[in-house]
């Protein structure tokens, strides 16, 4: 059959996953918790197994309510999604339409470009600064009459860079009342800096209370370890969760994963704790990197970026010969996720196979 194509679509790629691992290999392509699922999540999984006859409830009323408690904000704010890029998608078709303006940084989350040309709208990426962070000032100064959104994606994905709070609000503050600000968070529960710590939830939530155009984004695939049942949630102005309720795919969110959610909230001290084993992992991960000669940049999230630029693929034949699959971007570098403590111990082995053998010998 030959269809003619649709204006615009042949350039837009699709989404490409983080690699499959073979059998026994550290998949650390995908920033995933490398925990299985909580027993109590999974129970409350089991319960709403009998109903799957039914259609889930499109108003996610049991997690929109938890969520709007949580964060003191009124429930018509809060909107649920099939992963939070699902949500990330909503907000651009909310706000941007044909030859509309969507910033963000450059590299970031590759989804980014993809979901601004689907809504037919233009990507305008902002390199990031020679320390791999967000270049505030040059994003603003990239505001045209065309903009319509923004996204900081906070830590960065792939760099691991944040943007400090006091920086971001001064940037916010600067953005014309008309361009809706994106905080990407889906990495904040893994920062150890103050734009975490300080606001005990991340600073988006706070620049969402004190600006009118502000909306954040949180998933439950990273920190929450849900990753395989998709389910984000966005804190945004109610004229614009209006919106995203009307370009949602309806029934996208299942009954499983709204029951998931709710559990994972009941469950935060324990799912914290598994937290800080990934950021003692991360940490690992990048010392490992660089006593290996990697230059490796300090991360905030759960991954750690190499950009090795004309030798990542070198790093990336290294990894796989060692049984580790990471996201490569050749000629720019590598992401490497914190899994394990086994899978860090792999890649310190496919690094510096001579650096931990003299190491493993000196320690026997
Ligand atoms: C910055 C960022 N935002 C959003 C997402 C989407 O995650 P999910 O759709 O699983 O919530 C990702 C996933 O990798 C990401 O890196």
């Amino acid at each position: 059959m030959t269809l003619p194509s649709r204006p615009g679509l042949d350039s837009i790629p699709a989404y490409r996953q983080g690699r499959a691992a073979p059998a026994g290999a550290s998949k650390l392509s995908s920033n995933e918790s490398p925990h299985p699922p909580l027993p109590s999540v999974v129970h409350a999984v089991q319960q709403r197994l009998s109903a799957l006859n039914r259609y889930p409830r499109m108003n996610a009323p049991e997690i929109i309510g938890r969520l709007a408690e949580r964060y003191d904000v009124d429930a018509a704010q809060v909107t649920v999604g099939a992963g939070s890029v699902e949500l990330a998608a909503q907000l651009i078709h909310a706000v941007a339409g044909e030859g509309d303006e969507v910033i963000f940084a450059w590299r970031s989350f590759e989804a980014y470009p993809s979901l601004v040309r689907i809504a037919g709208a233009v990507p305008v990426e902002v390199p990031l600064d020679g320390d791999h962070r967000h270049d505030l000032h040059a994003m603003l100064a990239a505001i045209t009459p065309r903009t319509r959104l923004v996204f900081v994606c906070n830590p960065n994905n792939p760099t691991g860079t944040v943007v400090g709070a006091a920086e971001l609000e001064r940037f916010v503050a600067a953005v014309p009342r008309d361009v809706l600000v994106v905080i990407d968070e889906a990495y904040v529960h893994f920062d150890r800096t103050d734009y975490f710590a300080g606001a005990h939830r991340g600073a988006g939530i706070e620049l969402f209370r004190r600006f009118p155009h502000v909306a954040v984004l949180h998933t439950f695939s990273k920190a929450y370890g849900l990753a395989g049942l998709r389910i984000g949630y966005a804190i945004a102005p109610v004229d614009i969760a209006d919106r995203q309720r009307k370009v949602a795919v309806p029934f996208g969110v299942t009954d499983l994963a709204q029951a998931a959610a709710v559990a994972s909230l009941d469950a935060e001290a324990e799912l914290a704790e598994r937290v800080d084993e990934v950021v003692a992992q991360r940490e690992r991960l990048l010392t490992v990197l660089q006593d290996a000669g990697w230059p490796a940049v300090p991360s905030e999230a759960n991954f750690v970026w190499v950009p090795a630029g004309d030798r990542a693929v070198e790093l990336d034949d290294l990894l796989q010969a060692g049984g580790v699959v990471a996201r490569t971007f050749p000629g720019e570098g590598v992401r490497i996720s914190a899994g394990s403590e086994p899978d860090i111990d792999r890649v310190a082995h496919a690094v510096a196979p001579a650096l931990t053998a003299a190491r493993e010998e000196a320690h026997a």
